[in-house]
């Protein structure tokens, strides 16, 4: 018979026992997850010092850093638990979206567990994976629920009707958040990952720069966005400044920008909320640990009476507790590859 054979007739544990594996960018990531909502390790081995000289994360590097230290960390992860392989019911990994080199290293060791061990190989969507890390905040929390989805890669708000379906209100039409907080950074001078350096340069500053409000003469989607045109304005300031022989107040740039980055992202989401009639408000992806974003949407949703789940910080950031939470809903419905599963660059979110 078979691997996929096999597979295929494995009786669904009531409780499994997931491994969850994450290196579509480059955090190289394993977590073990009990019944989609306790984890019982959280294992990261990062390469993000590597890429701060680059000023940003290198490809070819992170990929070298996964295969490195992929065994490892799934080693760790197994000792934190106090379990061995044979006790892990299925093997949910990253397939996209992600860098390519990066996520075969994650899909081609998962297979290699699944196979040896005879257990189901489970594919997972990144940013579903970001959307499921809600699980892991809030035991009771379920959909509905209306998230802030705001990564490196991605900028929307979703309406999680029920565990399995994203309805994508509107999303960004230009750079994702987390971008323009990478290259906002990179314009003031702060090192790679630049999200949370802005942040800690911000709490030293004031918002008191004029930046463009977004999309304000835009008539299309109501939950869209555009970050490209804040992000070159603050460019533009800081060139234009350093021009003229003008010394800048970098914490204020900082602070200015977060402001108009971060405020568009929670009144969309409140909107939404209400609209939709849901009574939670949740964060997923990089730009969820923002401090600034977790203060005003807790403040924000309090007024309107609304329940707001935020996972914690390491959980917002890439992480392999949310590929084993979504690996979990993904195997209840037997959503199980066989050995030919390959990494997609690019998924839809759907
Ligand atoms: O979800 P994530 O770890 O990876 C992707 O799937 O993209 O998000 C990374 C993004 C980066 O752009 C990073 O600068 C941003 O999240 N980020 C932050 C913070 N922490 C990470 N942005 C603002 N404030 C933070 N504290
Ligand atoms: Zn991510």
């Amino acid at each position: 018979m078979s691997y996929f054979e096999k597979i295929s007739q494995t009786e669904l544990k009531e409780n499994p026992i997931i491994m969850g594996i994450e290196t579509s960018c480059d955090e190289t990531a394993v977590a073990i997850i009990k019944n989609g909502r306790e984890i019982l390790a959280d294992e990261i081995i990062s390469s993000a010092t590597e890429h701060a000289r680059f000023g940003g994360v290198v490809p070819e590097i992170a990929s070298r850093g996964h295969t490195t230290a992929i065994s490892e960390a799934v080693e760790r992860a197994l000792k934190s638990a106090n379990l061995t392989l044979e006790d892990i019911d299925a093997f949910a990994v990253t397939e996209g979206a992600g860098l390519l080199g990066a996520l075969l290293v994650g899909v081609s060791y998962a297979k290699a567990l699944a196979y040896s061990t005879n257990k189901p190989l489970i594919p997972v969507s990144h940013i579903r994976g970001h959307i499921a890390a809600t699980y892991l905040a809030d035991k009771s929390v379920q959909p509905p629920f209306i998230t802030i989805l705001a990564s490196g890669g991605h900028t929307a708000i979703v309406a999680v009707e029920d565990y399995y379906t994203l309805n994508v209100l509107g999303g960004t039409l230009d750079d994702a958040v987390g971008e323009a907080f990478d290259k906002v950074a990179r314009v003031l001078g702060l090192s790679y990952p630049g999200g949370p350096n802005v942040e800690k340069l911000a709490s030293m500053g004031e918002n008191v720069i004029p930046l463009p409000k977004m999309l304000k003469n835009y008539d299309g989607g109501e939950y869209d966005f555009s970050y490209s045109g804040l992000k070159t304005a603050v460019i533009n300031y800081v060139h234009n400044s350093e021009s003229k022989g003008i010394q800048i107040n970098k914490a204020n740039v900082a602070n200015s920008f977060q402001h108009s980055a971060i405020d568009v992202l929670i009144d969309k989401a409140l909107k939404a909320t209400k609209t939709y009639g849901y009574n939670t408000i949740a964060v997923s992806g990089g730009v969820g640990a923002n401090g600034y974003l977790r203060k005003t949407l807790t403040e924000k949703a309090n007024e309107f009476g609304l329940k707001v789940v935020l996972p914690e910080k390491r959980y917002c950031t890439d992480n392999g507790a949310m590929i084993g939470a979504e690996g979990f809903l993904q195997y209840k419905k037997r959503n199980f590859a066989d050995l030919t599963l390959n990494a997609k660059a690019i998924i839809p979110l759907k």
